[in-house]
């Protein structure tokens, strides 16, 4: 196999998170026999301080001509009070948007060893695996139109949902859910919003198509609750992307910590795949950030972008190897231990992957 791999490193902890995975890649690749070509790209913050612009042409298009992009993160409080256009979050959503990755994947599920680490009981915890799946270039984000009056005394941001959009992605999530414990919740707010009446509608007579797909409804603030007091009762939960960006972050959560979630952006010919962190600025240069999600997340390209579902499958191995061993890095480590830096805990996954 010989691919063609964008890295968009990032800020903050971004560049450490993208080293990590970077690291498996290469074990991968010496253990499988691969060769993979990775070219790191400008993107975020780091963009903006060396071009002045949060998404550079040249970005865009390498990642248009790549097999997958790999994002670390973006995000940098030196650009918090830069304008909408000026800030490095733009460039998340712009290259999403012209990437066509309408399909967020957000799996969330317990490590082994894991179990007693997060804030829930373990037996709450435990069997917990479930796949958030985000609608990705819609909603609140991008409606139109949006924005700040001039008198500086109001503002508004326009939420709207085609029925083809909702198609399209509660597609992918019945797709998911067949091939899984076969169980889908939607996630609105019909009580209130219009737009989730439609949500509602279109996810259900879609369900006709999926006879073996248990479908449920719930609103988005009892979902928030019972993804904290039962989480292992969710197999696929569909919802969109406001609603995701916030429960996905929850589900991080309940696992333990953020830092281990991964996530794939799918939807036309490019897919990118990234932590679901963000750049975690008080922690960046330490080596103490979690890479697990980074690690998670280039197992998710090699499957869904290389259709290498062994390699991706050794290097969750590799990371449930690596915590069996008693390896943390700090944000899960028991107190009164010692936590691992991020380059002990990644020379540790790709010593396991070598050694299998
Ligand atoms: P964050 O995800 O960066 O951090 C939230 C909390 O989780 C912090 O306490 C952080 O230290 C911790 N954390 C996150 N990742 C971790 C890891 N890998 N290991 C250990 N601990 C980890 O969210 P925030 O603080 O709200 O945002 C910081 C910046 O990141 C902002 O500029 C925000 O816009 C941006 N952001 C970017 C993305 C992205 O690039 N996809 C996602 C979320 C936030
Ligand atoms: C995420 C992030 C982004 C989002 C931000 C940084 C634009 O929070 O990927 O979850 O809200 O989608
Ligand atoms: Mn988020």
């Amino acid at each position: 196999m010989n691919g063609h791999i964008v890295l968009l490193p990032g800020d903050g902890i971004g560049p450490e998170v993208t080293t990590a995975a970077c690291a498996v890649l290469h074990a991968v690749e010496a253990r499988f026999g691969h060769t993979f070509h990775t070219a790191p790209h400008l993107i975020g913050g780091a963009a903006l301080r060396a071009t002045q612009v949060p998404l550079p042409d040249e970005t865009l298009q390498a990642a248009t001509a790549a097999d997958a992009v790999f994002l670390g993160a973006v995000g940098d409080p030196a650009f918090d009070q830069a304008p909408p256009g000026k800030r490095p979050e733009s460039a998340l959503l712009a290259i999403r948007k012209a990437l066509g990755l309408y399909a967020n994947l957000r799996p969330a599920r317990v490590w082994s060893g894991l179990e007693a680490s997060g804030p829930l009981k373990p037996s709450v915890l435990a069997g917990t695996d479930l796949m958030v799946v985000r609608e990705l270039t819609g909603g609140l984000y991008y409606g139109e139109p949006r924005g700040l009056a001039a008198d500086g005394q109001s503002a508004h941001n326009t939420l709207r949902y085609s029925v083809d959009e909702i198609t399209r992605i509660a597609r992918v999530a019945f797709d998911l859910a067949r091939r899984r414990r076969g169980r889908l919740v939607s996630v609105d707010k019909a009580n209130v919003l219009e737009v989730s009446q439609l949500w509602r509608r279109t996810v259900q007579q879609l369900a006709t198509e999926y006879p073996e797909v248990v479908l449920t409804h719930e609103y988005v603030d009892s979902a928030a609750m019972k993804l904290a007091l039962a989480p292992s009762t969710i197999d696929v939960l569909l919802t969109e992307n406001l609603f995701g960006d916030i429960l996905s972050d929850e589900a991080g959560a309940v696992c333990g910590s953020l830092g281990l979630l991964p996530s794939a952006s799918l939807g036309a010919k490019v897919g990118l795949f990234e932590p679901v962190h963000g750049s975690a600025p008080t922690i960046a240069g330490r080596d103490i950030a979690n890479p697990i999600g980074a690690m998670a997340s280039m197992a998710m390209l090699l499957e869904h972008s290389f259709g290498l579902a062994s390699e991706a499958a050794a290097i969750t191995q590799a990371i449930d190897d690596t915590l069996s061993a008693g390896l943390r890095t700090a944000d899960i480590a028991d107190p009164g231990t010692t936590p691992a830096a991020t380059s002990q805990f990644t020379a540790a996954v790709t010593a396991a992957l070598s050694r299998a």
